[in-house]
């Protein structure tokens, strides 16, 4: 009993020197426990998450943007001013301890979660394979995914409200596949595939709400983990299968006479421009970990925006009206497929997405592993620490104006209404470890976009959504949107 006892005082002995403030640091939080600090604030599912996020967005920007708390023996460092997080972003690009962790089996040295260095190198060699000419090589996947679920949400048309996430969601997955792995994947490999990848996803989150199950010695035994393995073992034997048949088909046919299965020119996929810089560079580990990795970050992130985008554009007639307009100017009124030109002339519903991006920011936070002191505005971010940057702070900001917490697209037609500072904007992360997919996913979006809405208008009222957080900000399951078809009116 009274070693008990001792080793109790010790802990909070030790607790308390731990958390003592040095001079310089954050401000910390109030209301930490001893021993388990802030952790009892994430106790609980995602919808709490989401709220408990944002009362530490607030406390933070309130107290001068950077603050820190504790989740047991671990500090956390979160900073919401523009400038800090870009200083922080570009000068720390170790990711934060956890993201790996969770995810190493799938993802392994992937650009996502992968440590500094391999990184670097990696980030180097896969820049080129998102450049404007690949990402063009997509665009007849994008117009014949957007004919789909064109025709999928046929069913929905004059029936009422309905969750188009789903349709949303496996459109863009089913995209992502095409552009990463191509027609090289067969049916059934691609349902389990897309399956295992739900599955695995699914168990990461539920591990995160589980805080006992962090340590691995702990997880390994878990009902969660030997679910989550079974989905990696199906994972990997696809991207594996994948892989061999490019190799074969590689052997036999250069790449100028690659057709599709109608006899058409096939585009470079991914996994194509990554075996290309293969000889040497990468190995067959690392391009089946990079094929993930562009998987995992590349569908659910653009499926989010453009569902809530849609949840929005029903909210708001008068923006759906010009956004019609605007396609009935770009497409001359027909329904054509949209082509390389059109893009950049999609003005208004590039606004669009954007204000969806910063009203309902995907990732309200990024992570990274403080690996040196940092020094920030008003005080010091110390190494050896884990830091939040609160990316939904900073769509937030003042600097956004005092219609900061509205909806409003017309902000990003005229630069003189939006802010100066070049960080304001963080929707695709910030510094040089920001998003390498951002091109590709305003490509995709668009495209999807610029079909529906001319077939499609929509009804929705976003004052209904109720959000969680996640690995991303979602609305939580439900009705939200209707359709009519326009050649019905
Ligand atoms: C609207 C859609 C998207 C959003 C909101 C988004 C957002 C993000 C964010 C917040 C990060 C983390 C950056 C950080 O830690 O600082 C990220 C990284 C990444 N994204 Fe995206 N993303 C989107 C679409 C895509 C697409 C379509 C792809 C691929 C085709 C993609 C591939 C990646 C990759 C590979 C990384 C890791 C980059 C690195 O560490 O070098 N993303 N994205």
């Amino acid at each position: 009993m009274l070693a008990l006892v001792l080793l109790l005082v010790m802990s909070l002995l030790y607790w308390s020197w731990y958390t003592r403030r040095r001079s310089d640091e954050p401000p910390v939080l109030p209301g930490a426990w001893p021993l388990i600090g802030h952790a009892y604030l994430f106790i609980g599912d995602e919808l709490n998450f989401w709220k408990q996020l944002q009362y530490i967005t607030s406390e933070c920007m309130n107290n001068g943007h950077a603050m820190s708390y504790y989740a047991g023996p671990y500090k956390f460092y979160v900073v919401s001013d523009p400038d800090d997080a870009y200083k922080v972003s570009n000068t720390c690009f170790e990711k934060d301890q956890f993201s790996h962790e969770f995810t190493k089996e799938l993802l392994g040295d992937g650009l996502l979660f992968s440590a500094a260095s391999t990184w670097k190198r990696h980030r180097k060699l896969i820049n080129p394979s998102f450049n404007q000419q690949i990402l063009d090589g997509f665009i007849p996947i994008f117009n014949k995914q957007a004919r789909r679920i064109i025709s999928q949400l046929q069913v929905e048309v004059d029936k009422g409200s309905f969750d188009h996430s789903q349709y949303v969601r496996q459109n863009f997955m089913e995209t992502i596949c095409l552009t990463a792995l191509d027609d090289s994947i067969d049916a059934d490999e691609a349902v389990s595939y897309v399956k295992s990848f739900e599955t695995y996803m699914n168990c990461n989150i539920c591990r995160f709400h589980r805080v006992w199950l962090y340590p691995e010695q702990l997880y390994k035994f878990s009902n969660i983990k030997k679910r989550q393995d079974k989905c990696v073992e199906v994972l990997h034997r696809v991207c594996d299968s994948v892989l061999q048949k490019k190799r074969a088909q590689r052997k036999q046919t250069k790449s100028s006479e690659w057709k599709d299965k109608n006899g058409g020119a096939k585009p470079k996929v991914f996994m194509d421009l990554l075996m290309e810089l293969d000889e040497g560079q990468l190995t067959d580990r690392e391009i089946r970990d990079e094929m993930n990795t562009i998987i995992m970050a590349g569908h659910d992130t653009s499926a989010n925006v453009t569902i809530f985008a849609m949840v929005l554009i029903g909210s708001h007639p008068p923006v759906q009206a010009k956004i019609y307009e605007e396609l009935q100017e770009v497409f001359g009124g027909t329904d054509r497929d949209i082509e390389k030109q059109d893009f950049s002339r999609l003005v208004y519903l590039e606004a669009v997405l954007k204000e969806t991006m910063r009203y309902y920011v995907m990732a309200p936070f990024v992570g990274r592993y403080i690996d040196q002191d940092v020094k920030l505005k008003n005080c010091t971010l110390k190494a050896g620490n884990n830091c939040m940057l609160l990316l939904y702070g900073i769509h937030r900001n003042p600097m956004w104006g005092p219609d900061v917490n509205e909806f409003r697209p017309e902000r990003w037609l005229d630069p003189a209404t939006l802010p100066k500072n070049p960080n304001a904007f963080v929707g695709f992360s910030l510094g040089k470890r920001n998003c390498i997919g951002k091109a590709y996913a305003m490509m995709s979006m668009k495209a999807l976009l610029s079909h529906v809405l001319r077939r499609y208008r929509l009804r929705a009222d976003h004052r209904q959504l109720v959000l969680k957080l996640d690995v991303l900000l979602k609305p939580v399951t439900g009705h939200f949107v209707s359709i009519q078809d326009r050649l019905n009116i």
